[in-house]
Parts: structure tokens; sequence; C-alpha cells
């Protein structure tokens, strides 16, 4: 029953996942690494789906970095195809189920075809409000931080805690509570440098394909036995009284 309570009072309203592993779980099945990529989008489409049901109001995840141009030329231009495809076949129902779509990144480099497709997603799913959710694509913590200064620096604003947290590309939405790294890596590969400052931080050795509703929740559940803290004692945060 407290158990029942305290997961109900601690569901995560914003949760962030870097979704790693798809290469790997391609290599194992002898695959090639696109094919990765493509099982990839069908874990994440369930995971819109989990969060939904959960009552979780932001979901953001990384699908390209800033990095990923380094590697190979096919599977740059195949991630690319991915992304224009999974637009044209998911938008739809996303808007349906109410959600509602950002691409946090520098478009300022991508074809013509690919950012025309994620301003059409974003006006047309405007008015959605179930679920905001943050595909970051050609994006860095590194970029986003310099874009923000730059931004500030041309209108003649000062520098703040609060005027660049304002100028990122994730303004829109509060910081995420709880980070999910997927693939076994234990690092942030350049996601979210500002924002996660806070973030309780899940890693998951499952690699991003095979990432199911069991595993999602498994973070969840940890997240909710967290005690977060910003910097105060834990006494401040749960007074004595009321810790039984
Ligand atoms: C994450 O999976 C997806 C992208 C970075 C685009 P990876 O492609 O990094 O998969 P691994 O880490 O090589 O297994
Ligand atoms: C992070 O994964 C980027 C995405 C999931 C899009 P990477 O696979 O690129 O990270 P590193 O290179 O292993 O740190
Ligand atoms: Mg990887």
């Amino acid at each position: 029953m407290a158990n029942t309570l305290n997961q109900a009072v601690s569901v995560p309203g914003h949760v962030a996942i870097v979704m790693d592993g798809n290469g790997r779980w391609a290599r194992q099945r002898f695959l090639p690494r696109l094919a990765g990529h493509r099982q990839g989008v069908e874990t994440l489409r369930e995971v819109v789906r989990w969060s939904l049901a959960r009552g979780i109001r932001v979901l953001t995840v990384f699908a390209f970095s800033s990095e990923n141009w380094k590697r190979p030329a096919d599977e740059v231009s195949g991630l690319m195809g991915l992304m224009a495809r999974a637009l044209a076949r998911e938008v739809p129902e996303l808007s349906r189920a109410g959600v509602r779509l950002h691409f946090p990144g520098d478009r300022s480099v991508l074809s013509a075809n690919v950012a025309e497709g994620l301003c059409q997603a974003e006006a047309a799913t405007a008015g959605n409000d179930r679920l905001v959710l943050n595909v970051c694509f050609n994006y860095g913590g590194r970029w986003d931080i310099a874009q923000a200064a730059q931004a500030l620096a041309q209108r003649g604003e000062p520098i703040t805690e609060a005027s660049l947290g304002g100028a990122l590309a994730l303004a829109h939405v509060p910081d995420p509570d709880l980070v999910i790294r997927t693939g076994g890596e234990v690092r942030l590969s350049n996601f979210l440098l500002w924002q996660a400052a806070y973030s309780e931080l899940v890693f998951s050795d499952r690699l991003w394909p095979a990432f199911d509703e069991a595993e999602f929740d498994r973070a969840l559940q940890v997240y909710a036995q967290r005690q977060r803290r910003f910097g105060l004692t834990p006494e401040q945060v749960q007074p004595a009284s009321s810790s039984h």
C-alpha cells in the first residue's frame, strides 16, 4: 500500500533516454547496423506508449549526436533516411495520441528534406498536450550551451543562469528528473549537459532494441527509491517526524 502510494507520487515528470546499443544488437544477429537502428525505432514507439500510460509528461530521447557524423557515410545516410521515413510513418499516430513533437538540435546542416520534415512534424503536433516528445537530432550539450550564449550575445542580453537556461533548445520543458542510458555504457556522451545537472541517472545493460517494459519499469522503480536532495541534507528533505 505504502509502496503503491510512493510509486504514484514519484513518477518522473520528465524522462530522458540515451538510446544506445543498436549497432551491437544488430551485430549479435549478424545483421547490418542499420537493422539495429530500425529496430530501435520500434522500441521508441513502445516507450512512448508506456510513457503515456504512466502519466509521464515529457520524454526526451537522444537519436543522433553532434559526434555521430563521424560514423561511416553509409550509416549516417541510413540514419537520415530512417528519420525521414519514421516521420512520415509515425507522426499521424503520435498526433492522434496527443503527442507534441520537438526536435532539439542543429538543423542548419541537415538536408532540406529532413529539416523540412522536422518543421512539419512540429507544426502538425503543436496543439497536443498529453506528452511532449523531444527527439534530439544532431544535438550536443556543448552545441546547445554555445548556441544559447550566442543568441543572448546577439540580443545584447546579460548571461545569467536563468537567461542561458531560457535560450537552450529545451527551454520549453523542465529539466529531466530521470536520465536512462541503455547499452551498458556509463557516460553522458554530450547529452543534456546543462539540463541533467540534478537528474537521477539510471544505467541499463540492455541494448536499446531489446529494452522492454519491465526494464523501463525497473528504471522508474530505481528512480522512485532515490532521495533527491538538491544540495540539502537528508534531514532537511525528509524530517524525522514524517519518515515513517
Ligand atoms: C545508438 O546506438 C544509436 C545512435 C548513436 C544513432 P549505437 O549505434 O551507438 O549502437 P552501439 O553503441 O554501436 O551498439
Ligand atoms: C550516444 O551514443 C548518442 C546517441 C544515442 C544518439 P553513442 O554510441 O554515439 O555514444 P558513444 O560514442 O559510445 O559515447
Ligand atoms: Mg553507441
